[in-house]
């Protein structure tokens, strides 16, 4: 057996947190007049909270409008509405598949790990009550580069005691994708073929990655 890992991203694979994320960036961007639309969004996604504050006030030509405590200021604002919309979050929002994907990898003694770029990853696992599944949770604090530099996921790896080719990544994010592939692990983006080409997979949803990884891992 070739593959001993498994690194998941969270927000857009494990649950459709990715959707919060926009809803409240859209908020804050109508707060300080600037638009976020769909397509904008895409680049934010597996961005840091204050790189992704960053890409929207440049987007709005805003950049030296706000100094370094007015945009943490900005970027608190916007995660407490993003936290107060995870307060709905249950164990029936984790995407299709993804239990059957963890039950299957713990079954056939495959490592799980988490690079997420979320500083509330583990309070959306512990919503989700799939904490338990992973063997590393890597703090995204804890690295010097976010995505889509391959830090996190080098350091998933390094944690799981895993060479990187042992390694399978899965991601959402355009940026995500080009962290796993430059960690030099097999990548698979859930999503659409138009963001996500660089992938060395796609699949347009969580739904087929069970088969998917059991023909890779078997
Ligand atoms: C990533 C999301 O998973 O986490 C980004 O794709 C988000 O949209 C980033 O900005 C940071 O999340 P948080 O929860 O720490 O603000
Ligand atoms: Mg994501």
């Amino acid at each position: 057996m070739r593959y001993k890992g498994v690194i998941f991203d969270l927000d857009g694979v494990i649950t459709d947190t990715a959707q919060y994320h926009y809803v409240a960036w859209k908020d804050l961007g109508i707060k300080i007049g600037i638009d976020i639309d769909e397509e904008f969004n895409e680049s934010l996604k597996g961005i840091s909270r204050l790189e992704s504050l960053e890409k929207i006030l440049i987007r709005g030509n805003k950049e030296n409008d706000y100094n370094n405590l007015q945009k943490e200021d900005l970027a608190k604002s916007k995660n407490e509405y993003y936290v107060s919309l995870l307060d709905r979050l249950t164990p029936n929002d984790v995407l299709e598949n993804i239990v059957e994907t963890l039950n299957y990898l713990k079954e056939s003694n495959i490592k799980i790990g988490l690079a997420s770029a979320s500083k509330n990853a583990p309070t959306i696992l512990n919503k989700l009550q799939l904490i338990d599944y992973f063997d590393v949770i890597v703090d995204p604090s804890q690295v010097e580069r976010g995505k889509p530099s391959p830090d996190i996921f080098l350091e998933c790896a390094k944690m799981l005691d895993l060479n990187v080719k042992e390694c399978i990544g899965i991601e959402d994010s355009e940026a995500g994708v080009v962290a796993i592939n430059e960690s030099n692990m097999l990548s698979i983006g859930i999503g659409s073929e138009s963001n996500l080409n660089h992938a060395n997979m796609v699949l347009s949803s969580t739904k087929e990655l069970i088969q998917t990884i059991k023909t890779l891992i078997s």
